[in-house]
Formats: C-alpha cells, sequence, structure tokens
C-alpha cells in the first residue's frame, strides 16, 4: 500500500511504497507561505529603498545590517522582532510598512562571546524612535541582563519619532530606565554612526562607553540651527557635536575612530578587556613576556630633574604586558592617563597622573574622568593600579568657581568605594590631597609602594619655603634671598622629598627597586586575586559623572 507524504518544507507530494525511506520528486515546488516567508524576510532585511541606502553610502556609512555583520562573528546574528512593525496610524505611517521599524535587535558573538546589539536603520523613517522601535530595544535590553552579556547600541537616528508623539518620548524613557537599571549588571557600549539628537544622546551618556567616528557621528542636545536662535552663536555640525568635539572637550566620547571600520575594531579590542558581567571576572590571556622583565625607564626617572614632564603613557607601556595599552579617554583631560593593561595576563585597569600636560595636576576634567573610570572597573571586577605623579589640585579662580572640591571629591568618594584589589605605585611627586586621592593607604590602599626617588610631602618644597620662613626670606637682604630660599628649600628636600617618612608610618608597605617593578606588582596583584569575589559585592551602577 502507498502512503501520500508531504515534505513539510517544499510542500511537495511524493507517494511513498510502504516499509521504503521518502524520496520526494524533485520538483522544487515552493508552497505559498514559504514564498511569503521568504518575501517578506527579504524586504524586511533589505532595509530602506535603493535611493536612501545610496544617500547612506555616499555619506561614507555603512548599512545597519552591515554594521552588524562587521562586529559580529560570521553566521552568530540570531535577530529578534524581523517583522515588527509601527502601531501609529498617523501623518502617512499606516501605509508605509516599515518592518523592523528602522532598528535591527538580536544576539551575535563576538570574537566567540556572546552580546546584544541593536543597530538602528537611518534609511527607514531616518532611523526615529517610535514605540516599536523602543519596545524592541527595551526587549532586548531585558534579555540581555537576563542572561548576562554586554549590551551594544549602534545608533543612526533622527531621535522622537515626530509622527508618533508622546509615545515615542515615552519610548526614550523606557530605555533610559533600562540604561540605568542594568548599569553595573552588564557592560552597556554605545557606538554612535550617525545623528544623535535632543534627549537621544541622554540613553548613550548612560552608558560605560560611547564610540564616535570622525566626520560621521554627531550628538547634541539642539542643534546648530538652534543654536543659533538662542544664543546667537554660529557654529557647524562637526564643530558642535562631531567626535574631536565630545572626544577632547566634552569628555561623552570615550574612544573616537577613523571610519566605521576603525571604530569597530576598538569595539572588539575594547570588549576583550570585558568581562560578560558582573559576576564574572574579566578574561585572562596567556603571556609569554616575563614577570621579571626589567623596566630601564623606572631607574631613569630617579635621574630627571624632579620638575621636567614626561608621558606617563610611556611608563604604562612598559609595565603592561606584550606592551598593550587600551588607553580611554585619549583626547580628555589629558593630565590623567586611564585605560585597560594586563599584567601576569590578567586585566588590571589604569589610572595615572600624566606629568606632559598640566604637570600632572588634578583638575575638574580629570577628577570626573579618573573617578567614572574607578567606579565602572569596581563595578566589572577589574583590580585597580595608580601610577602616582602628582603636584596637587590644579589651582585657579575658574576651577574653585567650577567646582573642583565637588568634583575631586568624586575621586576619594570612588577610591574609598572601591573593593576590588587596589596597588598604588608612587613614581616621583605626592604632593597634598591629591597624594590621599591617589589610592593612598588610609584610604584603603591594599598595596602601596613607591620608587626610591619619590617625593612625598604635604607640598613642594619651594611653595613649603615660602611659607614656613616667609619672614626670614623678608627680613634677608635682597641679595641674599635667594640663596636662603635654596638652602631652605634643600633642607625641607632632604627631609621631605624622599618616601622614608611616608614608609616608617606604614602608609607605603615598601619602597621597590626600579628594575623589578612589574615583578612587585604582579606579585601584589596575584596575592589580591582572592580578596573580592566576583559579584558578592553590593552592586554599583556607573552613575554618569
Ligand atoms: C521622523 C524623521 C526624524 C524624526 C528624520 N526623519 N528625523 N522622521 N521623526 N525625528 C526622517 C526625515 O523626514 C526623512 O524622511 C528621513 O528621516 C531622513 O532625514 P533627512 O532630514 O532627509 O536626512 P539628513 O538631511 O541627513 O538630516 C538628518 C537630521 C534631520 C539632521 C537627523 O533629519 C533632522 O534634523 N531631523 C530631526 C532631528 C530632531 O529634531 N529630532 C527630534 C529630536 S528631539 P524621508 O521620508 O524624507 O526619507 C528628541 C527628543 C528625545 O529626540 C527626548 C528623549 C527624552
Amino acid at each position: 500500500m502507498a502512503d501520500l507524504m508531504e515534505d513539510p518544507i517544499s510542500g511537495v507530494s511524493a507517494e511513498q511504497p510502504s516499509g521504503k525511506k521518502n524520496h520526494p520528486k524533485k520538483v522544487r515546488v515552493v508552497s505559498e507561505s514559504l514564498k511569503r516567508f521568504r518575501e517578506t524576510h527579504a524586504l524586511a532585511e533589505a532595509g530602506g529603498p535603493p535611493e536612501k541606502i545610496a544617500a547612506q553610502k555616499a555619506k561614507g556609512k555603512l548599512t545597519a545590517r552591515e554594521r552588524i555583520a562587521y562586529l559580529t562573528d560570521e553566521g552568530s546574528f540570531q535577530e529578534l522582532g524581523l517583522l515588527m512593525e509601527t502601531r501609529c496610524t498617523d501623518f502617512g505611517l499606516k501605509d508605509k510598512h516599515i518592518l523592523g521599524d528602522g532598528v535591527i535587535t538580536g544576539f551575535g558573538r563576538i570574537n566567540g562571546r556572546l552580546a546584544a546589539i541593536f543597530s538602528e536603520d537611518f534609511t527607514q523613517l531616518g532611523g526615529s524612535l517610535g514605540r516599536t522601535h523602543a519596545d524592541k530595544i527595551a526587549k532586548l535590553m531585558d534579555m540581555a541582563a537576563d542572561a548576562r552579556v554586554p549590551i551594544i547600541g549602534i545608533l543612526d537616528s533622527g531621535g522622537a519619532r515626530i509622527q508618533e508623539g508622546v509615545d515615542s518620548l515615552d519610548g526614550y524613557g523606557e530605555i533610559f530606565y533600562r540604561n540605568t537599571k542594568y548599569s553595573g549588571v552588564v557592560p552597556q557600549i554605545s557606538i554612535i554612526l550617525g545623528p544623535c539628537a535632543g534627549g537621544a544622546v541622554y540613553s548613550p551618556a548612560l552608558t560605560d562607553f560611547v564610540f564616535m567616528a570622525k566626520g560621521i557621528s554627531h550628538m547634541f542636545v539642539t542643534g546648530p540651527e538652534v543654536v543659533k536662535a538662542a544664543t546667537g552663536e554660529e557654529v557647524d555640525f562637526e564643530t558642535l557635536g562631531g567626535a574631536m568635539t565630545h572626544a577632547s572637550k566634552s569628555g561623552v566620547c570615550h574612544f573616537m575612530a577613523n571610519s566605521e571600520q576603525d571604530c569597530f575594531r576598538q569595539v572588539k579590542e575594547l570588549m576583550s578587556f570585558l568581562p560578560q558581567n558582573r559576576a564574572e571576572k574579566a578574561p585572562a590571556h596567556e603571556t609569554k613576556d616575563p614577570a621579571d622583565r626589567k623596566i630601564p625607564l623606572m631607574e631613569k626617572l630617579g635621574e630627571m630633574d624632579p620638575r621636567r614632564p614626561y608621558r606617563v603613557n610611556h611608563i604604562i607601556w612598559w609595565i603592561a604586558d606584550d606592551h598593550k595599552f587600551l588607553e580611554v579617554h585619549h583626547d580628555f583631560a589629558k593630565n590623567v592617563a586611564v585605560g585597560f593593561i594586563r599584567l601576569g595576563g590578567e586585566v588590571v585597569g589604569v589610572i595615572a597622573n600624566n606629568p606632559s600636560h598640566m604637570a600632572g595636576a588634578l583638575d575638574i576634567n580629570a577628577s570626573d574622568k579618573a573617578a567614572r573610570f574607578i567606579r565602572f572597573l569596581n563595578s566589572f571586577n577589574i583590580p585597580i593600579l595608580t601610577l602616582v605623579d602628582v603636584p596637587g589640585y590644579w589651582p585657579g579662580v575658574a576651577q574653585e568657581h567650577g567646582g573642583i572640591i565637588r568634583h575631586g571629591a568624586k575621586i576619594l568618594y570612588a577610591y574609598s568605594e572601591a573593593t576590588v584589589p587596589k596597588v598604588t605605585l608612587v613614581l616621583r611627586k605626592a604632593y597634598g590631597g591629591a597624594y590621599i586621592a591617589m589610592s593612598s593607604k588610609l584610604m584603603n590602599g591594599d598595596f602601596n609602594f613607591s620608587l626610591p626617588s619619590a617625593e612625598i610631602a604635604v607640598m613642594g618644597p619651594r611653595g613649603a619655603v615660602e611659607i614656613l620662613y616667609s619672614r626670614q626670606i623678608k627680613e634677608a637682604k635682597e641679595e641674599e634671598r635667594d640663596a636662603l630660599r635654596a638652602k631652605l628649600a634643600k633642607e625641607y628636600s632632604d627631609k621631605f622629598a624622599s618616601p622614608y617618612q611616608t614608609a616608617s608610618t606604614g602608609s607605603l608597605d615598601e619602597v621597590i627597586e626600579p628594575a623589578q617593578t612589574r615583578k612587585r606588582l604582579i606579585a601584589a596583584f596575584a596575592v589580591l586575586a582572592g580578596k573580592r569575589i566576583p559579584g558578592e559585592q553590593t552592586r554599583t551602577g556607573n552613575i554618569p559623572l
């Protein structure tokens, strides 16, 4: 007897002799449902109309789907909500049928590790955010937080979808709420690759890291035309809110790229230093770089004039495994350098005063930059290495009136609050309040080291002499004053311009041999490796500072 079998995919019917294997006839007939499925998906995946895609390309931009392809491992992306559409019928939206509602959402792998990704499609209604668009992002964020994987947003949008009125504003509310709720739970990264205007800028500002590409990304609360109408100032898009502006002036942007491809390369590099969530450790890498590799530059530091500037980045490169340092906020508040290295294969976050800029003093921007980075590291179980060469807080009316007291306090708070392993090395100067601020022992530093050439004091010799001996200097003959100053400064330096008074009180654990820097730091972090169990600490969100 013959059974009538139907292929569940092709819909082809095949006559089957009983008890024999299924051999469908080689007739390719596609069922109506499959045809519809394929056509709908092809339409949804195509994005906007060809002329909009051409306009996107003409600006040097990739499409939303190409961006995901660049970022994720081939074939790994699993999409969600491809066929979702807006429920709004006003202003002609009813007939537009924008499948996916201008945003692609889903999960993909980046170098094998899972991430939640959304990518706004400027070729569809300008990537504007309507309620469905927002719901898709919010749903993805909830799933990412449940699955404990990082959230990466690629933003390219005209902002709140004007046709949808307050529904689109509420959509942003949904997203901001989740940016905050999942802050310190999973890493959140924003990649700006187009316009990002109005209140829309606040989602990236709530995330941990913001990437921008030169000539492609623009962020502002009000655009050039509104600025002109409100204040009379004339400014172009790039100057007002381009990548360089936000990387160097406002500090909104952490990483600046020369192109979209360069941007995705940098995102992948950053991801390689991050844990998937707050309950994990950052991924360690094996290294052949010997722990006892000597650092000749450390010895030279001791021979240098203490006022001579140098770029602390060189010191960090020398200390790091394989000389790899991923700097965060490279162009902003250069008086402090922050970023990621590995030591003995383990990820470490570095905070270092940089004497080549403002003598390495702490000012408002440097305080904000360092404090927020420290809080990120503490949220995600990344140990902290602090390299100190700081003459103090930067003086001036602008700093005082701008709130250096309020901003400077953020560093004290961030270090005191941090429960991850903290190792501090004083390279040269550590004066006054800034000495305390830079992860000093009594602010709960774990290992506090210094080089033999370090100077740890309330202030530098010149300033101290002017205060301590002002009467003697005034009473001396004018031609003898400089010699007197020099003599008194030498006496002061002999007493304080060394680390030994601090070591004698226990505020330094040890003065170390410069050649042994790497070995001692790696050993200290190894001792502290079990200090905090990832995920066991009280959660701290990474509030924008
Ligand atoms: C609906 C929008 C849109 C929006 C752009 N489009 N922005 N549609 N709502 N917010 C549409 C355009 O009508 C156009 O549709 C298509 O997207 C491409 O836009 P163009 O203007 O042709 O592109 P371009 O010249 O590159 O200019 C891009 C732009 C400009 C600078 C982003 O479109 C613009 O200024 N848009 C408005 C930005 C804005 O003010 N947004 C609201 C911000 S307030 P067609 O059909 O012609 O292809 C906000 C509040 C958030 O976001 C609050 C959160 C709390």
